[in-house]
């Protein structure tokens, strides 16, 4: 059967860092109450004139660069993004264009948080379905343009980032020993779109709107979600979460992961956390962590990996990975 294989991960962060002393100068908050409540100590942000597109592409091009592979051998872009340089066209095809890539198909994927992980599935099934032998997948935010700056309840929580894997068609053998992706789980609740949203949009309010969060509500759901659709992803590969080498969570809050990695029985060492230093990059923090992990030689070959995330929509999943 055909397998999509996980070739390279490649990340990008913008240059300026953004701690919460410096927030705490502008906006009534401390660093002690944003260590506490969510574990993030700093965020990066991005310059005037660093797009979304810009920070794909950077972590595009870092990916490729250690596939060994150039822009001409990729048959497919899914860009995973809430912060689009623009409404339309897609993102993914002004990094089509920045890659100097002038075949195949380029897209974007909107589940806000969850959007790597979305992106991730849309990918591996059209590999799998034979429409595409190799795919980037990337995760780009610039949340920090869509923070409204003197709410503290949302600003001091989100960063800006980029992150991004080369898929390649392989043969497995339908076993979960196979390397590659191994399975996904999908969901979405839109009852609760109103925990999470940006107050505006092209169709209702003509502005780009700013970020609104429900925290507390979000936190509760996020919990319950997260060790569930753990469980059930592996669940599809006969596999439980005692056999995972590496959880790779999406970096919201020090407490969710710490509470997800709790119920499933998962010691803090398996755990991958970046939230302190990157903060909650949306669709970037998943291959933002994966990277790092990968980078500093945690994640090995052949090691089983879990990515999950929970975003605005509500929506989550998960993808369950042989590195
Ligand atoms: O990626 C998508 C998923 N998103 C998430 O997973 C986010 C989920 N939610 C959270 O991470 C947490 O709910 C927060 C970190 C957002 C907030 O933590 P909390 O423990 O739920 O705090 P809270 O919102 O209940 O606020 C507690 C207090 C409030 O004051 P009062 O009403 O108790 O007097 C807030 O006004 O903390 C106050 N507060 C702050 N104080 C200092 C809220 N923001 C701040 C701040 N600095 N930045």
């Amino acid at each position: 059967m055909i397998r999509s294989t996980i070739e390279s991960s490649g990340s990008y962060l913008p240059e300026r860092i953004v701690t919460n002393d410096e927030l705490a100068l502008k906006i009534d908050t401390s660093d002690e109450w944003i260590v506490q409540r969510s574990g993030i100590r700093q965020r990066h942000v991005a310059a005037d004139g660093e797009f979304t597109s810009h920070l794909a592409t950077r972590a595009a091009d870092r990916a490729l660069a250690r596939a060994g592979m150039a822009a001409a051998d990729i048959d497919l872009i899914v860009l995973a993004t809430a912060t689009p340089d623009q409404t339309f066209p897609a993102t993914a095809t002004k990094v089509q264009a920045n890659l100097g890539m002038t075949r195949g198909a380029a897209f974007d994927v909107q589940a806000v948080c969850s959007g790597f992980v979305y992106a991730l599935s849309v990918a591996d099934s059209m590999i799998k379905c034979g429409m595409a032998g190799t795919a980037l997948v990337i995760g780009a935010e610039t949340f920090s343009r869509i923070l409204d700056w003197n709410d503290r309840g949302t600003c001091v929580l989100f960063g800006d980032g980029a992150g991004a894997v080369v898929l390649k068609a392989a043969q497995g053998n339908g076993t979960s020993a196979d390397r590659g992706i191994l399975a996904h789980t999908l969901h979405s609740d839109g009852r609760h779109h109103d925990l999470l949203y940006v107050d505006g949009g092209p169709s209702t309010t003509g502005t780009a709107g700013f970020l609104r969060m429900q925290g507390r509500e979000v936190f509760k759901h996020a919990v319950a979600n997260l060790a569930s659709v753990v469980a059930e992803t592996m669940g599809q590969a006969g596999l439980g979460p005692e056999n995972l080498d590496w959880l790779i969570p999406h970096q919201a809050n020090q407490r969710i992961i710490d509470a997800t990695g709790r119920k499933l029985g998962l010691s803090a060492d398996k755990v991958v956390g970046t939230v302190d230093r990157h903060a909650n990059t949306s669709a970037a923090s998943l291959p933002l962590a994966l990277d790092a992990a990968v980078s500093d030689g945690r994640i090995r070959r052949d090691q089983l990996l879990l990515l999950e995330a929970m975003g605005g929509g509500l929506t989550w999943g998960a993808s369950l990975v042989r590195w």
